[in-house]
């Protein structure tokens, strides 16, 4: 596993970089991507470059991770709707080549994903250490489903929600089986809040507890730490 410790602003820049490096040698990269709050930085900064430098996303495709049942795909905080104002409508990218998993058939995705090897996996990690929806306690050999949300997950996303009601309590998520087969990872993580989660990835042992921690097991990870994620770190 590659560690890389430095501030936000500079790490979403290396990350970004990585991208479009894959982008620029294969014009039809697959690349995972995920919500949340941390990829959002490295988003930015795939759109300067797309802006400043060109670089043309028109035959990459993309797998999200997740998105939750019970929304609208219209809403505002669906993970559809997230996508496409923080990245899709400012590249020149097909939205046919877009993918979420199918919220009436999820096992597709899995199919789906079996067929269309991602290069390059963009992840956050829950405070828990779920990773996408895979909440403490997912089998490691879980594939695309739907799934139940920790209620520290749903407290934890409640902030972008009118009020912890509104937060959905279920989702389907690419499961860790499917994540696994990602040729190369990325992981984003920033703040204290996921210091914990670090730690157990870096130093813990392999567990279902913490499921961040099926990692391990994969030959091309890089983590992409501030100093608040990798506080608990021994080194
Ligand atoms: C969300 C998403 C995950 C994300 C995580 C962390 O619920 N399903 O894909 O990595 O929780 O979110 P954030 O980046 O906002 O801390």
């Amino acid at each position: 596993m590659n560690i890389i410790i430095n501030n936000k602003n500079e790490l979403n820049k290396l990350a970004a970089k990585e991208i479009i490096e894959l982008v620029k040698n294969n014009p039809q990269a697959i690349l995972g991507l995920a919500t949340g709050s941390s990829p959002v930085g490295l988003y930015e900064q795939l759109i300067i470059d797309h802006q400043e430098n060109k670089t043309n996303y028109q035959q990459v495709s993309t797998y999200n991770l997740d998105e939750y049942v019970g929304l609208d795909l219209n809403h505002e905080q669906s993970y559809h709707t997230f996508m496409y104002h923080a990245l899709f409508k400012h590249l020149n990218i097909n939205l046919d080549n877009t993918h979420f998993p199918d919220l009436t058939n999820p096992a597709s995705y899995t199919k789906l994903l079996d067929e269309n090897q991602i290069d390059l996996q963009i992840l956050g990690v829950g405070s828990n250490g779920h990773i996408a929806f895979n909440e403490p306690g997912t089998l490691f050999t879980s594939t695309t489903d739907y799934v139940k949300l920790a209620e520290s997950t749903r407290n934890d996303n409640a902030r972008f929600f009118a009020s912890l009601d509104d937060v959905p309590t279920e989702a389907v998520t690419m499961g860790l089986k499917d994540i696994m087969k990602a040729k190369k990872i990325i992981l984003l993580a920033f703040g204290k809040n996921k210091a914990e989660a670090i730690k157990q990835l870096v130093e813990g042992k392999l567990s279902t507890d913490w499921p961040v921690t099926i990692l391990q097991n994969h030959p091309n990870v890089t983590l992409f730490l501030d100093e608040d994620a990798a506080s608990m770190l021994k080194k």
